[in-house]
């Protein structure tokens, strides 16, 4: 098991205070905090070796080219995936699942054709493909949720049919921490032709995951929810699938030649090999550093152990709440089985916002609202929950002052 007071020492952040009271930061789904490793590998890159990449032969571009070219090699082993030439690196999962919603969208899905899309998906994974629809003219499905927030696996099956092209679904839910069965959703997909892309927010960060094992044909993920900074993100994508498909923006180093023609009087365009076709523009080369350095601190730290800590804080939490608070409901799964370190929940006669607001005022950091996954919430019949969300420097210490907080509020 990993020891968080350990970790705890990496985290310059952590050391303050928050009106008045130690920082606890329960809000890990929205984004994580930074290890020193991260944040000084940031600031060396800063001071020894920023350049652009790809375009000069100077030292200091030869410097800052192979850090972000390795940057794509540990990301690619961190997730068992072929090569760099699998890891597209964009500014986050949103730009991720837009890149292949565009580039399949405008390509490849035409009307008659369907995408399938859950309806416990970030909004990130609904509004791409409903933008894209009415431009293409596909249909969408949704796939029901069951009331304890797992997939309604029956709705996904009466679903799939030929017409299927994409099936869109989170590894992890960020709202309930509930983990899918992806291979089971991929093997169903594989059979009917269709595509596979998993947003994989919530799970990267938390668990271990192999593309291999998941036999996904995307994969989005972002950096800043795993310790990296913010503005890096990834895309895998299979090899095969990536050369055919067509590239999503266009511009400088995405392109190997473009030639002006005098009798057409138009420019003719070669792509550059993967992974930087799908990188139009100058990248954010200082992210992928830092996200090399939170890549190398998860290994360190092993994702195994990783996932056991949240779950035990899981279990610890949500034992807690319902021992100690009489108004507090816990939404989703009511057992901590196949779920990540994610508890959403409510208490009777107060708005999320207060119960976030009445935490902050103890220095303790929830969030509240939609958690952009408003479809979820109608499914559970919620305007709004709070959610707790915890990672490797949380601990049970912690989760015992949030219950007292939330005794509190129950008197409120
Ligand atoms: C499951 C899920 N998908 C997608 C996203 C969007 O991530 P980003 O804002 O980093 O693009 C989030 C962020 O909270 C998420 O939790």
């Amino acid at each position: 098991m990993l020891d968080p007071y350990k970790i705890r020492e990496d985290f310059p952040i952590l050391e303050r205070k928050v009106n008045n009271n130690p920082l606890i930061y329960f809000d890990n789904a929205a984004t994580s905090q930074k290890p020193r490793q991260v944040i000084e590998a940031i600031k060396s890159f800063y001071e020894n070796h920023n350049a652009n990449v790809h375009r000069a032969v100077h030292t200091l571009s030869q410097e800052a080219s192979e850090l972000y070219e390795n940057a794509h090699e540990e990301v690619a082993r961190f997730i068992n995936a072929s090569g760099m030439e699998e890891t597209i690196f964009v500014r986050g999962t949103t730009e991720a699942i837009n890149l292949v919603a565009y580039s399949q969208g405008l390509h490849n899905l035409k009307e008659n054709d369907e995408v399938i899309v859950t309806l416990m998906e970030h909004h990130s994974n609904i509004v791409p493909w409903e933008i894209l629809s009415k431009i293409a003219g596909f249909n969408i499905k949704y796939v029901d949720v069951n009331n304890d927030g797992t997939i309604n696996y029956e709705s996904f099956e009466g679903a799939i049919s030929k017409k299927t092209k994409i099936v869109c679904v989170s590894h992890v839910s960020n709202v309930t921490g509930v983990v899918n069965d992806v291979r089971r959703i991929a093997k169903t997909a594989h059979e009917y032709g269709s595509l596979v892309l998993v947003d994989g927010a919530q799970s990267v960060p938390h668990l271990p995951v192999n593309v291999k094992d998941l036999d996904a044909d995307f994969l989005a993920f972002s950096g800043h929810k795993m310790l990296g900074p913010t503005g890096i993100g990834v895309l895998y994508g299979r090899r095969e699938i990536l050369e055919e498909m067509e590239p999503f923006q266009g511009g400088g180093e995405m392109i190997r030649a473009v030639e002006f023609s005098s009798k057409t009087r138009r420019c003719s365009i070669t792509w550059n090999d993967l992974p930087w076709k799908f990188e139009a523009g100058t990248p954010n080369v200082c992210g992928g550093v830092g996200l090399t350095e939170a890549v190398k601190y998860l290994k360190k730290v092993g994702m195994e152990n990783v996932k056991e800590h949240e779950e035990a804080l899981t279990k610890y939490a949500m034992s807690k709440m319902r021992e100690c608070c009489k108004k507090v409901k816990i939404y989703g799964p009511q057992t901590p089985t196949a779920k990540c370190g994610i508890v959403p929940f409510g208490v009777d006669g107060v708005s999320s916002h207060d119960i976030a607001l009445f935490l902050d005022n103890y220095g303790i950091m929830v969030r509240s609202g939609f958690h952009c996954a408003q479809p979820l919430h109608e499914v559970f019949r919620l305007n709004s929950s709070a959610r707790a969300s915890f990672y490797i420097y949380n601990t049970c210490e912690e989760i015992d002052r949030f219950i007292e907080i939330l005794k509190e509020i129950e008197q409120f």
